[in-house]
């Protein structure tokens, strides 16, 4: 089914619209967790714990997420080489900014500065975590996430760089998050429904996400 899918034009922005809706409701769930740390460290800390040491979380829904991200990565390279190789044979069809907006021919460069964003985020928190459980395999402590947390926003440059990064997030997402739902075929009556849905998910997430960093920066 998968092959099937990967090997028709069609197929391949399907599986990219679903990956990407995928981790539309991941993004949802992370920062529905996220903004806890800032009005209850008690919640924050019981919330991560309970991600943390789930094995359901741990050892079906964590190995799912990082297929699901490293897919939609390799998907968007893998598009983006054939779009480009299309593009130099029938030039004629592709007139730059005339038929498509800025933010939907730059899907690559926003999608690049997250996969980057991903990669400083995952040495702050997701390695020394799997450290600690796994390698160390350090005593159990439920009420250390909300101080590992604060820690990191304690630099005013990781926070500028978070906050970067969360603004080309809401780029991606103005363009993927509408995209997605017209590629999976919904039907076309609920276009405006999706594209106010879009404006508000694309700006309130990503703002969300820059308010509880330099909430955590200015705050420690
Ligand atoms: C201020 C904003 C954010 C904060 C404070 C934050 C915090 C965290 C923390 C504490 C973890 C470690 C979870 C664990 O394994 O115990 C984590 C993991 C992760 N974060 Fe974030 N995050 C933020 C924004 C984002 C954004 C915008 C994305 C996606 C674009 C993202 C993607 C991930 C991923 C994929 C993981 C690994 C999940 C796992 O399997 O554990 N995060 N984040």
């Amino acid at each position: 089914m998968l092959m099937k899918l990967m090997s028709s034009s069609i197929g391949r922005k399907i599986l990219m619209a679903l990956s990407g809706l995928f981790l539309v409701v991941f993004l949802t769930q992370h920062f529905l967790i996220n903004i806890t740390s800032v009005f209850s460290e008690n919640l924050f800390n019981t919330l991560s714990h309970f991600m943390g040491n789930n094995p359901l979380v741990q050892f079906l829904l964590q190995p799912v997420l990082i297929f699901g991200v490293i897919f939609h990565f390799v998907m968007g390279f893998y598009l983006e080489i054939l779009n480009a190789k299309s593009r130099t044979k029938n030039y004629s069809k592709y007139s730059g900014s005339s038929n498509a907006s800025w933010i939907s021919r730059n899907m690559i460069f926003s999608g690049g500065v997250i996969l980057l964003f991903l990669v400083l985020h995952f040495i702050d928190f997701w390695i020394p975590e799997m450290n600690y459980k796994y390698v160390e395999a350090l005593p159990q402590d439920p009420n250390r996430y909300f101080e590992e947390l604060v820690h990191k926003f304690e630099s005013p440059l990781r926070t500028f760089i978070y906050s970067i990064s969360f603004i080309f997030l809401a780029l991606h997402l103005l363009h993927g998050f509408s995209s997605s739902f017209k590629t999976v075929g919904v039907n076309s009556k609920y276009y405006d429904l999706i594209q106010k849905a879009t404006f508000i998910f694309s700006v309130a997430i990503p703002l969300g996400f820059i308010f509880i960093a330099i909430f955590h920066n200015l705050t420690s």
